[in-house]
Order: C-alpha cells, then structure tokens, then sequence
C-alpha cells in the first residue's frame, strides 16, 4: 500500500511516499481502509521530533471502511473513525492507505456526509466535546472563555458550547477573526494576550475557561475565574514550554479548580471511547445543526503542503486529506 513515512526529524521534505507492507488483520484490531484523515498539531511535532514517541507512519486519527475485523466488534464494511490508540506515536497511523487500530479507538460513525466531513469529527470534536462536558462539565447559561478560539479545536467548542446554551467570549490573536467568531455564536471576542485577565471586563465572573494557548496563560486563566470556576488546559498554541518559576504560593488563585485533557487517553480503561457521542455528532452533522466543514482539504499526494499550511496558520480551521 501507498503510505506516508516519516524518513527522519525535520522540516516538510520529512514526509517520503512509500509502498509498505499492508497491516494484517489481528486479534483485538481493526483494518481500516482509510477514506479520509483529519490533521493535527502532534504530527507536526512528531515530525519535527518534538514529541515523545513517532511512528515511522504519522496520523493520529482517520475515517475509513472496516476492512476486517477478527473478534467481529465491527462489521466488515461498516464506516468507521479511528482515534489515538497509539495511532502515529507507537504504531503506525493514518497517513497510508491502511491502518490497524486496536479495537478500543474505533468507533462507527454511520452518517451520510462526505468523507472529508466525516474526517474533521474525531479528534477534534471527541476532545473538545470531552473538554466541555466532562473535564469542564459546562452548562447552560455559563460564561465560558475560550483562549485560541480560531483553531479549529476552537472553532469545534465554539459551535458546540452555543449549540448547548453557552454564552462564549472568544480570544483570537488577530482582530480581524471577530467576525469568524461571532458568527459561529461568541457573544464577544477579545484579543489573545497573556495578561488577559487584567483587561476582560468580566474577570473574576466567568465560569469556565477552555484554554488552547497553554502553558504560557494557565496562570493567567486561573485568574479570570469566579470562585469555584474552572479552567481546562488542552492546547498548546503559545508554545510547550514549561511554566517558569512556578510558585504556587505566590501565584495560584484561591478557590479555583484547574483540569487538563489530552486525548492520548481515549481507549483507556477510565476514557472509552464509547463515553463521547461521535455517532450523536455525526447526526447533528447530517441533520444541519451541525458544521463541521473543513477549512482546507488536500488530496493523499498533498501531504507535504498540507503539513505547510498546518504550520503557517494559513487555514483558519481544519485541514483533511482525502484519498481519491
Ligand atoms: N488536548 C488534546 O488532546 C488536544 C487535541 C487536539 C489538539 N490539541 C491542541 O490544541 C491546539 C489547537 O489545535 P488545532 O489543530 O485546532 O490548531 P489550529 O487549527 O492549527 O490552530 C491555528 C490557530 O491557532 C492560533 N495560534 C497560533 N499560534 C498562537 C499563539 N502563539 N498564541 C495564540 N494563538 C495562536 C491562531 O489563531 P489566531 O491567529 O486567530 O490567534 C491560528 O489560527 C494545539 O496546541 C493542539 O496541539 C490538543
């Protein structure tokens, strides 16, 4: 089969097309014939070397068509998505024709949508759905700020939190991105700035805050929050560098919670994957209450310019590759 491999660290010529041997079916696994994938910052990182673990074939998640399945979990012919699991960080993942994913990171996203819609649902609305009602356990009527809001992580939380009844202030670097903003449903928008709690009119009021940008702002997002608030740290938009000089005496706020989520534990025993309504998603989706359109969509042969505009912040949402 066709594949994308990850000849060695570096910058975009990384990404080599090679014929590898296709994966064999396996107890506890499904083969996946591989539709369409979505793309995602950690495979920029693993392709640069800055991740922990890379798999020679990168791609953290995908949707495709069962191809086989031993243990029967899903039929054969059945539309599915694939999410972490290993997928691209210590097995080989989505970039290739094939895949095999461990049973536990499968799920069947039955919706009559195009693949390369059905691409920009799983990890980005499984983890964004799981930040908002489980890490974050939003509800109706709060105020939530989301910091990095254009990304398309953001953008997946935007429409969901106002789908549920969320009021939503959304930070963007660029001013020009309001309007993106507000038309998705923010209330209001503000400019990204690590000192943002000093500046929002709301400080001290807000509920809940999805923080995209990260390490750099987690102190700062903390300091929005009303008493009991909560703020749930799930991108890395501002870089991965650690916290200087963390002193939790001299800079936590008092009263407040912070949670992290990283998707890396979807299919673990206390994350199932059955726990997030992908299916549920995918219906909203077809029923029109739902966009999940990418923003970009680059054929298999594109990987290389997909990957360019992924690092330049040229999308302005999420980028799929789809197979012909
Ligand atoms: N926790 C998890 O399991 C999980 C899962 C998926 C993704 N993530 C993380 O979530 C983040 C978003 O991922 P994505 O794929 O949705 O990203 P994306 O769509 O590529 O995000 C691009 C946007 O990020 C904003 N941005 C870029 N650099 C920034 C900076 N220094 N400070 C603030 N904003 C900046 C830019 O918006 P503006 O120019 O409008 O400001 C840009 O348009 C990434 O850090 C990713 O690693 C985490």
């Amino acid at each position: 089969m066709r594949a994308i491999v990850l000849e060695k660290f570096g910058g975009l010529d990384s990404l080599v097309y090679k014929d590898i041997p296709e994966p064999e079916p396996k107890a506890g696994h499904v083969v996946i014939e591989i539709k369409a994938f979505g793309l995602n910052h950690a495979e920029m990182h693993m392709r640069r070397g800055e991740w922990a673990e890379a798999a020679p074939v990168s791609g953290i998640e995908c949707v495709g068509i069962v191809k086989s399945c031993p243990g029967g979990e899903f039929p054969v012919g059945a539309k599915v998505a694939a999410l972490m699991g290993g997928l691209g960080r210590t097995i080989n993942g989505s970039y290739a024709e094939y895949t095999r994913a461990p049973v536990s990171n499968v799920a069947l996203i039955e919706a009559d949508l195009p693949w390369a819609e059905l691409a920009a649902i799983p990890e980005t609305y499984a983890t964004a759905w799981t930040c908002l009602f489980r890490n974050l356990e939003i509800e109706k009527g709060q105020l939530l700020v989301i910091r990095g809001a254009t990304s398309s992580f953001g953008q997946a939380a935007l429409k969901m939190a106002v789908n549920a009844g969320v009021r939503v202030i959304a930070t963007t670097r660029n001013r020009d991105r309001f309007a993106l903003l507000e038309k998705l449903g923010a209330e209001r928008c503000e400019i990204e700035r690590p000192d943002l709690s000093r500046h929002i009119a709301e400080a001290k009021a807000i509920d809940a805050v999805l923080d995209l940008v990260g390490n750099s702002v987690v102190l700062d997002s903390l300091a929005m929050l009303r008493r009991g608030g909560r703020s749930c740290l799930a991108g890395w938009l501002g870089g991965l560098d650690p916290i200087p000089d963390f002193n939790p005496l001299l800079q936590m706020p008092s009263g407040v919670y912070l949670t992290f989520f990283g998707s890396f534990v979807f299919g673990t025993p206390g994350f199932p994957l059955s726990d997030v309504p992908l299916q549920q998603i995918a219906a909203e989706v077809a029923a029109g209450r739902l966009d999940v359109k990418p923003a970009r969509i680059f054929r298999f042969e594109e990987i290389r310019e997909a990957h360019r505009v992924m690092e330049a912040n040229e999308a302005g949402g999420k980028i799929v590759v789809v197979h012909a």
